[in-house]
């Protein structure tokens, strides 16, 4: 009797040991192997956990909506009441922001319309960017502006125009197939392991929701700028440099980004990206001399400076009674969900929660969540394409003198979701899809991807090979299982795979 449970109990415990084998490599195959690690580790439990600070201690005063076309700026008197007691006290007016750079750098700036508009209660707006400030009414605004106001706040409005959705319906009437829409959703700096770690609320939600892991998913370069052109265009940074020349006036605007096919073949799109001190395409560089999206929310950006910015962990967290996070999430929502029915390409990423420092994406778990919920629940993820990404794993502290952080920092999470619509009309395509979740992928198998979605979308957009890596595939496509880093145009230096590391160090 004892000698059976022994054997059992033995048998059982071999199981365990052969499952958790099994489950040793993320990529196992005779070109590349890459170990499967814990996400969590001993010395996680020393990072000081980031805490959410608290943007405002108080329901911001004003708000947007936007019925059909019809976009108002209401004020929460009741907010002013609890605050003040008297709200009659109290005046809001608000002005235009626009779009105002200098001639060397046209692409940084603002600027607000010389007279700030009084306002009781609500007040329909005309235009889309507009700085809301409260004062006591007594105060004498003569000059247009008050000078001692107790509320600030900026607000975005992402409306329909009919130009674009005149162009977005030929497109409709046009394409021999249903245009697809594309959401991308980047979180700066989250590895894959990070994202199970910090943010697993958000992970389960997408996992149960129809997302699916891209596991195997290399970076091909250091930092940012060369990741995302990988991704928009297929170059390397050499290639970049030399093509877009960046650091001059019009590089940019002349630069085969994809996002240039979507606007030219009739999608609407739109691109916004926080902490605009950074933003890829204009740290060190010039930026977009014209916009390079249909919607283009870098003035809006800009325009938070004009709000009182209260950091966390190093990176400007909080735009006035907002975080520059919940900002971009919004935005995100509101593009995709008013642009709902027409085709559509949409950027969103996003730095300010998870630049710097290894546990602050925790502090946006619930609000990340919230808005794939909010997808969901507005039938967004029932049309669109949606890609949940990093451009590459974190790239301070401590970790990066870890074995684990050599992996971390170039394995960043791919996570993507297809609408039911396109599973059962691209059965081969969505096995391809569920197959490459499990091989070695690059940034530029995402570019490859991009244009992919082009042409299923029945446009006449013809595919070119990534200039930097000529065998990298759309993950539609058959990607062989057999790959190895170069076959991926992923260098040594940033190859994880078949790696002889100390993991214990
Ligand atoms: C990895 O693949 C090799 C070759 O197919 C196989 O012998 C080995 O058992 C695999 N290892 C794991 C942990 O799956
Ligand atoms: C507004 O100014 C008036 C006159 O200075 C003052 O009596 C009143 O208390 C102020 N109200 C608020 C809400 O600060
Ligand atoms: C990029 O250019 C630099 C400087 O000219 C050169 O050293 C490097 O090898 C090039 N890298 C690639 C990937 O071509
Ligand atoms: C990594 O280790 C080196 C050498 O021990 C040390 O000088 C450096 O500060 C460490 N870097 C980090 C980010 O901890």
């Amino acid at each position: 009797m004892y000698n059976i449970v022994i054997f059992y109990v033995t048998v059982f415990i071999f199981s365990i040991c052969t499952a958790v084998n099994d489950y040793s490599y993320l990529i196992n195959t005779t070109q590349c192997t890459i170990p499967n690690l814990p996400a969590f580790y001993h010395s996680w439990n020393n990072y000081t956990p980031s805490y959410p600070i608290s943007c405002s201690s108080f329901e911001p005063v004003s708000y947007i909506t936007v019925e059909r076309d019809v976009v108002t700026l209401h004020i929460r008197t009741e907010v002013i009441q609890k605050q003040f007691g008297n709200s009659d006290d109290n005046t809001c007016c608000y002005s235009v922001i626009s779009r105002h750079g200098s001639v060397d750098y046209p692409d940084v700036g603002y600027v607000f319309s010389s007279y700030c508009r009084s306002f009781k209660n609500s007040a329909r707006l005309y235009d889309d960017t507009v700085v809301v400030l409260c004062h006591n009414s007594t105060e004498d605004t003569t000059n247009g502006y008050p000078s001692n106001f107790w509320y600030s706040n900026i607000h975005q409005v992402v409306r329909r125009t009919p130009n674009l959705v005149r162009k977005a319906e030929l497109l409709k009437e046009s394409s021999r197939k249903k245009p697809i829409s594309v959401l991308i959703v980047v979180i700066d700096a989250v590895s894959r392991l990070n994202f199970i770690r910090t943010m697993p609320k958000t992970r389960d939600f997408v996992t149960q929701n129809g997302f699916h892991e891209f596991r195997g998913y290399n970076k091909i370069d250091d930092n940012t700028f060369p990741n995302a052109m990988a991704f928009f265009s297929g170059m390397n940074q050499n290639q970049s440099v030399d093509i877009c020349q960046p650091w001059t006036l019009d590089g940019l605007n002349n630069c085969p980004l994809i996002w240039y096919d979507y606007r030219d073949l009739g999608y609407i799109t739109a691109y916004a990206e926080d902490w605009s001190d950074i933003a890829t395409f204009n740290y060190l560089k010039k930026g977009f001399k014209v916009p390079p999206t249909d919607y283009y929310f870098k003035p809006y950006m800009d325009s938070l400076r004009f709000l009182r910015t209260e950091i966390q962990d190093g990176m400007p967290f909080c735009a006035g009674p907002e975080s520059q996070g919940d900002r971009m999430l919004n935005l995100a929502f509101d593009f995709a969900k008013n642009m709902k029915g027409l085709p559509s390409f949409g950027v969103f990423w996003m730095n300010t929660f998870s630049h710097n420092v290894i546990t602050t994406p925790k502090t946006m778990d619930d609000k990340v969540k919230q808005l794939f919920q909010r997808l969901k629940s507005v039938g967004v993820l029932d049309e669109s394409v949606v890609i949940l990404i990093s451009d590459h794993g974190i790239r301070f502290g401590e970790i990066l003198n870890t074995t684990r952080g050599y992996y971390e920092v170039r394995l960043p999470m791919n996570y993507i979701s297809l609408p039911h619509w396109f599973k059962e009309r691209y059965p081969d395509e969505t096995r391809n899809f569920l197959d490459n979740t499990k091989v070695l992928t690059s940034t530029y198998d995402m570019y490859m991807t991009l244009q992919d979605l082009l042409v299923l979308s029945g446009t006449d957009y013809k595919v070119k090979s990534s200039r930097a890596c000529p065998k990298c595939k759309s993950i539609f496509a058959k990607i062989p299982n057999e790959r190895s880093c170069s076959d991926a145009g992923i260098s040594n230096k940033w190859c994880t795979c078949n790696l002889d590391l100390d993991m214990d160090k």
